[in-house]
């Protein structure tokens, strides 16, 4: 079924349809019911439908709620989309008063309503797994203690670090992302509904009271802006694509960290696969998915972006592969974010402790820290570390008398600067990889990410 045989004198050609029907936009179904009936109710107000053909409209819209929600609404091959599907069931249901829902209205603003009251929704819903996720990793923190790990740069041993600094800036990362979608939600909770076609209507439409009626926080401004638009699809198909990336940075971690040459963590097995050809092997599928599913989902915004790009206002058809785009980003957020945090959460960590060659920068801090120019401070160790490679040895290896010969400003009991433990335990700056600032991380994190 269509909407608009009036002014054709052929039935629609087979693969027209096929072509045109994109029925990802079947799951906005509930949207477009609380939309109609918002939009009912307007009508009523306004004096375009009776007070009972209004009542009428609006129980039955909610009777259709019901069916959606227990998931007996039945979709017919030939409806044209959700909208169709929609007037036909209530024909079926209240007979030709089903006729009059559509006053005052037009798909074109219609179908985004819908796509930003799904968004809404699920926008909440990240923001609720991501802070899970966080407090997951928090909690990880926390359980890992004092380990220490080395900091990397270029993925060469940097400083030594509590492993909870590490997967702590994760958590942050996390934090962003939860703002992210908080603000973008404000972007999106913008009603378009009275726009119409795309130049409004001459009917004394109120588009406020379906704003208000659906809980969005303004109205639009301009019509063609509103069903022209979709930059509030593509801001979400952001919000998840940066999200994903994180995770995918998370992801390679936890793989390389995983290896039998990293050592540093072993995951529960109902959250690992095995190999049908290798025996011994236990693979983090879900951390090499979270990497891989990154690219999908860009791959999402950037179709949402191209979509946009050069289309003349106001609507044009291009606007229904949003759904499918942005659908598909948020349905893989959910996902990495259920399996990820799971995986994580069986996380045992038992790193081995770096190597001495991480307090190579306390070494020419505590030069600085007696007035020599850091560049001298950071040649002179430079320089022992190249003596001390040469013959095959390690920092731990200097003796007290070889650090002197570095450095006249060097003392015997700055041996005990070259331990990873106490490189960790001399540093205080806040936010830096300390035991205090990872329980001050911890206290804020905690107070950011409770539970709404
Ligand atoms: N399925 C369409 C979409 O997703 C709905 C709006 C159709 N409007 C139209 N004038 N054909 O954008």
């Amino acid at each position: 079924m269509t909407l608009w045989g009036g002014r054709f004198s052929e039935d629609p050609h087979e693969d027209l349809m096929s072509f045109t029907v994109e029925q990802s936009d079947r799951r906005l179904l509930q949207d477009d019911l609380l939309g109609s009936a918002a939009h009912a109710r307007m009508l009523g107000e306004v004096g375009l439908l009776t007070e009972e053909e209004a009542q009428q409209l609006v129980e039955a819209l909610g009777d259709l709620l019901q069916e959606a929600r227990q998931g007996r609404f039945e979709f017919e091959d030939a409806d044209e989309d959700v909208h169709t599907a929609v007037e036909r069931r209530l024909h079926e249901t209240v007979g030709a008063v089903a006729g009059k829902l559509h006053t005052g209205r037009s798909r074109n603003d219609q179908v985004s309503l819908d796509l930003r009251l799904y968004l809404m929704r699920a926008a909440r819903r990240r923001v609720e797994q991501l802070r899970s996720f966080g407090r997951i990793l928090a909690d990880k923190a926390e359980e890992v203690g004092d380990v220490i790990v080395p900091s990397y740069t270029h993925l060469q041993q940097a400083q030594a670090i509590p492993l909870a600094h590490h997967l702590l800036a994760y958590a942050w990362m996390l934090v962003r992302d939860v703002e992210r979608f908080e603000e973008a939600e404000s972007r999106i909770a913008v009603s378009p509904l009275g726009a119409g076609a795309s130049g409004g209507s001459s009917l004394p439409l109120d588009p406020l009271i379906v704003t208000e009626e659906l809980g969005m926080k303004a109205t639009f401004a301009n019509s063609l802006d509103a069903v022209a638009s979709r930059d509030f699809a593509a801001e979400y198909a952001f919000c998840c694509a940066q999200a994903l990336v994180n995770l995918s940075r998370l992801g390679e971690e936890l793989v390389l960290w995983s290896t039998t040459e990293f050592g540093w963590v072993t995951f529960a097995d109902r959250y690992t696969t095995g190999s049908s050809a290798l025996p011994q092997k236990k693979n983090a599928d879900i951390a090499e998915l979270a990497r891989g599913k990154a690219a999908r989902v860009i791959g999402d915004l950037t179709g949402l972006m191209t979509m946009q790009k050069g289309l003349p206002l106001s609507y044009n058809r291009d606007l229904q592969e949003d759904k499918a785009a942005v659908l598909d980003a948020d349905d893989t957020l959910a996902g990495a974010l259920a399996a990820l945090s799971g995986m994580v959460a069986s996380a045992e960590f038992d790193p081995p402790p770096p190597a001495s060659w991480v307090t190579a920068l306390d070494l020419a801090e505590v030069l600085a820290a007696r007035g020599i120019p850091f560049r001298e401070a950071h040649d002179a160790v430079g320089r022992l570390v190249a003596r001390l490679l040469s013959e095959g040895k390690n920092l731990a290896d200097v003796t007290a008398g070889e650090l002197e010969a570095a450095h006249l400003s060097f003392v015997p009991e700055d041996l005990e600067v070259i331990d990873p433990q106490s490189s960790v335990e001399r540093r205080h700056t806040p936010g830096g990889g300390s035991y205090v600032s990872v329980l001050d991380q911890l206290a804020e994190l905690r107070s950011v990410l409770r539970e709404a």
